[in-house]
C-alpha cells in the first residue's frame, strides 16, 4: 500500500519502529541454528528427560488416541473453553479436600501467558489506578505482558546483590510502598528464574501483610508438580486463597503436561469473597471474546480427559513425579560441586523447579555461547532439565576451565569436550 507525502511515494510501513525480539527467545533461536558438535541449550524452559528428549507424555498420547476415536464435533466452544477442563483443573488446584474458598471463576486460556494476559487486561480495565508490583528478576515476559495490558508496572529487587531472595525488599513494598488496591504478582513455587522460593514462614508473613494492606495477589503457577510434589506445591497458594478476599491464579499446563504448543492454561479467581460471580465472569468472557473468541479445544480436552480418568491420572501423576525426580537429581549433582567457576552452587540443592541461576559475568556467558556452543540466558539462568549424568560433569569442567583461563588472561588451553 502506498501513499504520497509531498512529492515522494511512501509506504504506510516506512516509519515503523523495529521492536527488539524477546531476548530469551533470540538466544534460543541462535542455539537452534548452531549445529556445532557439543552444543548444549540451557535456555528456554522446556523439560528434557535423562536422555535429553522432550517426549510426549504417555498419558497424553493415550488421552489423544481416545479423543480421536470419540470426538464427534469440532464446533465452536464457549469463550470460557472446555467445561470438563475448567472443572477438572479447578478441582486439581483448589480441591475442596485441601482448601476452603469460594471459586468465583475459571476460564480456559492460551497457556499460562494467556492467563496472565487475560488477568492483566481485566485488572487494567477495572482497576486503572492500581500499580502492579513485580519482583525482578522474574520470568522474562511478566513485565512486558502487564505493560501491554496497560497496567502501571513497578519493580523491586527480589534478590539481594549476593544472590539470595530479598525478603525485606518484598515486605517493604507490601508494607510501605504499595497502596490499598494495588496488585502484587507472585510465583509461589519453582520461581523462574532463581528456583529460590519464599519459605513457609516468609509466605505466611507475605500473606498476612497482603491481607492487612488490602492488596490483590496475582499468582503465577507454571511448574506445578516440579517443585516438591503435586500436593505440596499448592500449599502456598492455598494459604493465600484461604486468607485473602480475592486471589487471581494463572496456571499453565505447558510443562506439567508437556503441552507447550497446544497452549493450555487457566485463569482462576478464588478467595473468601462471597460476591456473586456473574459480573466477574461477564468481564472475563468479554475480554476473551474480543481477543480470540474462544480457546482451542484439543489440549484442554486432553487434560480434562486425563484428570477425570483414574488410570490416566495415575499415569500422569507418575510422569510428573519422574520429572521432579530428574530435576532434583540434577540439583543435587550440581550442588555437590560446591563451586562452579566463580559461582557458589551449594544452595541449588535446596531450590525448586526447572531453573537456577549461574551468575557468571556476561563476558563468560557470551564466550560460552559463541566459542563453545553452551547457551544460557543472558542473566545466567539455566534450564536444569537439559543437564544429565552424561553432560553435567563436562559442563561443570568447561566452566571451571574457561573461568580459570580468563582469570589468567589466556583462553588457549580450553577444549570443548566432544560429548557435551
Ligand atoms: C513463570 C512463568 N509463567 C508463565 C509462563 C508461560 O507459560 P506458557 O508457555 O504456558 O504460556 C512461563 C513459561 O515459561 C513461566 O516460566
Amino acid at each position: 500500500m502506498f501513499f504520497t507525502a509531498g512529492s515522494a511515494t511512501m509506504s504506510f510501513l516506512d516509519d515503523l519502529p523495529f521492536l527488539s525480539p524477546d531476548p530469551l527467545l533470540s538466544v534460543a533461536q541462535q542455539a537452534e541454528r548452531d549445529h556445532r558438535i557439543g552444543k548444549l541449550d540451557l535456555t528456554i524452559g522446556v523439560y528434557k528427560d535423562r536422555s535429553g528428549q522432550t517426549p510426549i507424555f504417555k498419558s497424553v498420547k493415550s488421552a489423544e488416541s481416545s479423543l480421536v476415536q470419540n470426538e464427534i464435533t469440532k464446533s465452536y466452544l464457549s469463550t470460557e473453553g472446555v467445561p470438563t477442563f475448567c472443572n477438572a483443573i479447578t478441582d486439581l488446584i483448589l480441591s475442596p479436600h485441601d482448601v476452603t474458598c469460594n471459586k468465583l471463576a475459571t476460564v480456559q486460556t492460551l497457556g499460562g501467558t494467556g492467563a496472565l494476559s487475560l488477568a492483566g487486561r481485566f485488572l487494567s480495565d477495572n482497576f486503572p489506578e492500581s500499580v502492579i508490583w513485580i519482583g525482578t528478576p522474574t520470568w522474562s515476559n511478566h513485565v512486558a505482558v502487564m505493560r501491554q495490558c496497560g497496567l502501571n508496572v513497578q519493580t523491586y529487587a527480589r534478590n539481594l546483590p549476593t544472590g539470595g531472595r530479598n525478603f525485606a525488599a518484598l515486605m517493604d513494598v507490601l508494607t510501605h510502598k504499595a497502596r490499598r488496591g494495588d496488585i502484587i504478582l507472585l510465583q509461589p513455587i519453582c520461581h523462574n528464574p532463581t528456583g529460590d522460593d519464599w519459605n513457609k514462614a516468609e509466605w505466611d508473613e507475605i500473606t498476612a501483610q497482603i491481607v492487612k494492606a488490602g492488596l490483590l495477589p496475582l499468582v503465577d503457577i507454571a511448574y506445578h508438580g516440579l517443585g516438591q510434589d503435586l500436593a505440596s506445591d499448592l500449599t502456598r497458594l492455598h494459604t493465600l486463597v484461604e486468607q485473602t478476599d480475592v486471589t487471581l491464579v494463572c496456571y499453565s499446563c505447558s510443562k506439567n503436561f508437556g503441552l507447550y504448543r497446544d497452549r493450555v492454561g487457566a485463569l482462576l479467581v478464588a478467595g473468601q469473597s462471597n460476591v456473586q460471580p456473574q459480573a466477574l465472569q461477564s468481564q472475563l468472557a468479554a475480554i476473551a471474546r474480543t481477543n480470540y473468541s474462544m480457546p482451542p479445544a484439543h489440549g484442554a480436552l486432553t487434560v480434562g480427559h486425563i484428570l477425570t480418568t483414574p488410570a490416566l491420572r495415575q499415569q500422569w501423576e507418575n510422569e510428573v513425579e519422574s520429572m521432579q525426580a530428574h530435576l532434583h537429581t540434577v540439583r543435587t549433582q550440581l550442588a555437590a560441586h560446591k563451586q562452579i567457576g566463580p559461582c557458589n552452587v551449594q544452595t541449588i540443592a535446596t531450590g525448586r523447579g526447572m531453573f537456577c541461576m549461574l551468575p557468571l559475568p556476561p563476558t563468560i556467558i557470551m564466550l560460552l555461547r559463541n566459542e563453545y556452543s553452551i547457551y544460557m540466558a543472558d542473566n545466567g539462568r539455566i534450564n536444569l532439565a537439559a543437564l544429565n549424568e552424561n553432560n553435567l560433569p563436562q559442563f561443570v569442567a568447561l566452566i571451571d576451565r574457561v573461568w580459570a583461563n580468563t582469570q589468567i588472561g589466556t583462553m588457549r588451553n580450553v577444549n570443548v569436550p566432544a560429548s557435551l
